[in-house]
């Protein structure tokens, strides 16, 4: 049986198709490279030793999708293909949502038609909003996302729950990744987001390199130990490792839908991580402090005992691996 993956040749999709090999499951990857590179497909065969199949399709092309479940056996479907960069959300609203959430109902839709009800879906923390409290559970209020990339995550999350709800013979897990960051230990892939980076790690790792000048801090008056904004940062690693779990756990069970929190448990604020940063690769970060950024939070991280308790599963790697793991990827690339 196979396990259909969209989206990976993407950051996370590719560090999960990984593990999948690793586990002796047979994956099946579509990507159109939208925002991934082909040498990415290389590198997976590189470190696992292993080969799969691999189609180049958009995965709103109801027609090619058909055809890949006509001539497949396939089991299970892991969903990372999307758009997911914030700031160009607000921008280009009709193309996140169409993109996202057509894309999504597509697959949906063929997935039906052949009869494959196991469905994993990268959903994100940012469908709590601005969190009431921490950490954040699963029973934690969702809704007032403030830009249309967490829309689509949010609606689509409705769309599983409405589905499951018409039809109690899918299996669905809904998990919602708290900040991923680092890369595969062997450095030799990673995240490579287009253009000037908008998130941290990334952002970092390009000062560390002198590719950009200096980090701008967003803010150092948020109500947290020194100001700065905190989350919790998990290792992709361990954040692909999540997704056999719930893999498992779908197949053992055999129809639900379950939501989970996947994070540390811990929240580490941008000082903490330019500290750990600089510790851990021994490079300077130059930083200033900046106005905060817009729609930004003061504070969120999970609490993970669902995961642990349901899925047995827990994050396993430190704030060291982390930054080193980043750093190696970017200096072997
Ligand atoms: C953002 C998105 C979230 C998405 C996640 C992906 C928003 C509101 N949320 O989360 O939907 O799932 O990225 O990882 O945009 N920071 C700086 N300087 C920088 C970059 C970031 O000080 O150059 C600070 C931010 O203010 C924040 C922390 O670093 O306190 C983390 O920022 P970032 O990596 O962008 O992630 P989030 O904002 O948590």
């Amino acid at each position: 049986m196979d396990i259909l993956i969209t989206g990976g040749a993407g950051y996370i999709g590719s560090h999960t198709a990984i593990e999948l090999l690793n586990n002796k499951r047979n994956i099946i990857i579509v990507d159109n490279f939208s925002n991934s590179k082909k040498e990415v497909l290389e590198k997976i065969k590189e470190i696992t030793k292993k080969d799969f199949k691999f189609y180049e399709v958009d995965y709103k092309n109801e027609k090619a999708l058909d055809k890949i479940f006509e001539e497949n056996n396939i089991e299970a479907v892991m969903n990372f293909a999307g758009y997911k960069a914030v700031g160009e959300s607000t921008q280009k609203p009709l193309e996140y949502y169409e993109n996202n959430i057509t894309g999504a109902i597509t697959l949906l839709k063929v997935m039906k038609k052949h009869n494959v009800k196991k469905f994993i879906f990268s959903s994100s923390a940012t469908v709590y909003g601005n969190p009431e409290k921490v950490p954040i559970t699963e029973e934690s209020k969702t809704g007032e996302t403030t830009n249309p990339y967490g829309t689509t995550k949010l609606y689509i999350e409705q769309i599983l729950k409405d589905l499951y709800k018409s039809d109690n013979t899918w299996d669905i897990a809904i998990l919602r990744y708290f900040n991923p960051v680092g890369s595969h230990e062997s450095g030799l892939i990673g995240e490579e987001p287009n253009g000037i980076p908008n998130n941290l790690m990334p952002y970092i790792v390009r000062v560390a390199s002198k590719s950009l000048k200096e980090l701008s801090i967003f803010g150092n008056d948020y109500d947290t130990k020194d100001g700065t904004g905190v989350r919790d940062y998990i290792h992709v690693v361990d954040l692909a490792k999540g997704h056999i779990k719930a893999l498992e756990k779908l197949e053992k069970e055999n129809q639900g839908l379950y939501i989970y929190n996947l994070g540390t448990g811990k929240g580490y604020s941008v000082l903490d991580m330019v500290k750990a940063f600089e510790k851990a690769t021994g490079q300077k970060v130059p930083y200033k402090i900046v106005d905060r950024r817009p729609g930004d939070i003061a504070i969120c991280y999970s609490d993970p005992s669902k995961a642990q308790k349901e899925l047995n599963w827990k994050a396993e790697k430190t704030l060291i691996d982390m930054c080193k793991d980043s750093w190696k990827y970017i200096t072997r690339s």
